[in-house]
């Protein structure tokens, strides 16, 4: 046997024995043995009912330990009932239990088959019981991915409807620009070069150019380009995001670090490699934000996998050092232009949370228990 099975071997034994000798057990089972058995050996040979009673007395420890341990429990005490049992009804090497002889060989087999019997239906009733908390178990599983998905799609809902409104207002402002926009070159020909008004004019075609491009983006994010998904190691990703956002961390005194967990496996996904750079360098910066005021603190990069259901994810997690989120902003930081820093967008998590989807993966958010800090998680659908 190799070692570590022979180690693991040894283990379930002297568990299953101290098992046996549990507090319980000896109180319950053995002790009752022991009492009844000097009572049994003691009484003198004429008072004949006491040892019919003594004798039957022996199935209450049988049957409690049957009931505490099962068929092992209840066999193992039936067991040495009978051997400590047996001089005594058929020899005479203390004293001798007068009862007749059928009858006591009869009882002796008969302990045993009821620590059997009462054992083996505990085994069952516990079997039993163990199958239900199984499936109640899977059923909460169930339900917490429910409420997951739930609030995913009444997320990916806000961002929808919120995108459709703002690309329709950014396109109806755009054909008015392009019109500002031709009149205000074919003034600008007319215009002489040394005229006041041609500075106004340059300013005024300066703005309109600032117009577009924020409608521009605001378009960009109405409609997201496709992602363009390959095959690829997710561990890239992270050093990519790790290497882009290290230098300005430092500067606000903020540790980064990234430790590939050795014999995780290659975290193979089928992502938008700059996507997913471009959402985990947004959750990396908030992390430093958050951080910053505090004079600084660690931005910890880590991966996984785990198993949800039926599926393996590779889950990438940013845990900050940071102040917690309070609990009535943790849902609204995914909305689009929720925002609580001076000159935030709003528009970083509401984007990252979009290019999850994009990507088949949940982006999710907790604080981490006794103020660790807060973990963003990313969690993607194993590849090959
Ligand atoms: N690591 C974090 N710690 C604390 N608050 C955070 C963190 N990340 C995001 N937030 C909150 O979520 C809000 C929205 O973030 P985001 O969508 O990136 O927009 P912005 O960074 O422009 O505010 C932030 O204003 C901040 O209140
Ligand atoms: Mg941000």
């Amino acid at each position: 046997m190799p070692e570590d099975a022979r180690g693991g071997f040894l283990k379930g034994v002297l568990g299953d024995v101290r098992s046996l000798f549990s507090a319980r057990m000896v109180l319950t089972a053995w002790l009752p043995c022991l009492l009844i058995t000097v009572l049994h050996y003691r009484t003198p040979p004429h008072h004949g009912w006491v040892h019919d009673v003594a004798r039957r007395l022996y199935y209450l420890p049988i049957l409690f330990a049957a009931f505490s341990e099962g068929t092992r429990g209840g066999i193992s005490v039936s067991v040495f009932v009978s051997l400590i049992y047996f001089p005594h009804a058929f020899t005479s090497l203390v004293s001798r239990d007068p009862g007749d002889a059928l009858e006591k060989g009869l009882e002796i087999l008969l302990y045993n088959i009821v620590a059997v019997v009462a054992g083996l239906l505990v085994d069952r009733e516990r079997g039993e019981r163990e199958k239900q908390e199984r499936l109640a178990r899977k059923l909460s599983e169930a339900l917490d991915e429910q409420r997951r998905i739930e609030a995913q799609l009444i997320r990916a809902g806000r961002l929808g409807a919120l995108g459709e409104m703002t690309a329709g207002i950014a396109h109806e402002i755009k054909n008015p620009l392009h019109a500002l926009k031709g009149t205000a070159e074919i003034l600008r020909d007319v215009i002489p070069p040394d005229a006041p008004e041609r500075r106004m004019l340059d300013l005024h075609m300066g703005e309109i150019d600032r117009l577009a491009h924020t409608a521009e983006r605001f378009l960009r994010f109405a409609r997201p380009a496709q992602a363009d998904r390959r095959p690829l190691d997710l561990r890239d990703v992270v050093g990519r995001v790790v290497s882009l956002v290290e230098t300005q961390a430092r500067k606000d005194g903020v540790e980064t670090i990234f430790r590939p967990i050795e014999g995780e496996g290659i975290p193979t996904v089928s992502g938008d490699a700059d996507q997913l750079t471009q959402l985990l360098l947004n959750i990396a910066i908030n992390g430093v934000q958050a951080m910053a005021p505090r004079g600084g603190g660690t931005l910890t990069f880590s991966h996984v996998s785990e198993r949800q259901g039926e599926k393996r994810f590779h889950v990438v997690r940013v845990v900050n050092s940071g102040p917690p989120i309070p609990t009535d902003q943790l849902e609204r930081i995914f909305d689009p232009f929720f925002t609580t820093k001076d000159g935030g967008t709003g528009l970083g998590l509401s984007i990252g949370s979009r290019i999850a989807d994009q990507n088949d993966g949940v982006l999710s958010v907790r604080n981490l228990p006794e103020g660790q800090g807060v973990e963003f998680s990313l969690a993607l659908p194993a590849g090959e």
